[in-house]
């Protein structure tokens, strides 16, 4: 069974996270469209730590890290907050590690930070994303066209969001569902 965990960032993931970041099969799905440079990337992990409107998670499979999960816009007077990831490995993907990150960061944010909503945008394009993010009760909010330039080409950005409401109801048959792929999930 694959074990799945999600621990804060570390300094030892400095260089870590500059080389997946500039990997073209992560890069690809980011808004950003230029190569990170070191000095870029230091002053961006230096301000990790102070912040308190985002926070990180490097993601470990089987005690090997593998991707990046993060709150950003963490709004408390609106109870909100956005989020993102991404696996940096393909050789992790379709193992069901994406399926209880949005578990796990659902949890966090409804029940451990006691926020009303949490939301995301995905490139249209990246509907694997997007999907996934639907299967586990975002609903798709918005669609802003021609959101992100990448490359010099305009590309239209999906927005999706999920209320704390709503997750109770959700929460079983999602529970359930990472069960089937052999996670242990407390009910
Ligand atoms: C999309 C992605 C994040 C999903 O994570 P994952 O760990 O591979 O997903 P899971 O194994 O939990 O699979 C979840 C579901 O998505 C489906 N899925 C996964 N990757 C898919 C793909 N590329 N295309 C279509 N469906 C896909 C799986 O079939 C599965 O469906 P099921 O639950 O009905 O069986 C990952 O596969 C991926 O492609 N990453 C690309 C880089 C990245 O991280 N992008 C995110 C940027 S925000």
């Amino acid at each position: 069974m694959t074990q799945v965990s999600l621990r804060a960032v570390r300094e030892d993931d400095r260089a870590r996270l500059l080389a997946w970041r500039n990997d073209p099969a992560v890069s690809a799905y980011m808004y950003g469209d230029h190569v990170i440079g070191q000095d870029e990337h230091d002053r961006w992990f230096d301000g990790m730590a102070g912040s308190d409107r985002a926070a990180y998670w490097v993601i470990e499979v089987d005690g090997a890290p593998v991707g990046l999960a993060n709150l950003a816009d963490i709004d408390r007077k609106n109870r909100r907050c956005a989020w993102a990831y991404y696996l940096a490995s393909p050789s992790v993907r379709g193992l069901g590690v994406g399926s209880y990150v949005e578990f796990w960061m659902i949890e966090h944010v409804f029940g451990g930070l006691g926020l009303e909503k949490l939301w995301c945008e995905v490139l249209l394009s990246n509907e694997a994303v997007w999907k996934l993010h639907m299967t586990y009760g975002f609903q798709r909010e918005a669609l802003f066209r021609h959101h992100v330039i990448k490359g010099g080409v305009p590309l239209d950005v999906v927005g999706l969001g999920l209320l704390a409401a709503d997750w109770p109801a959700l929460r079983p048959a999602l529970a359930e569902r990472l069960r089937a792929k052999g996670f242990s999930i407390a009910d």
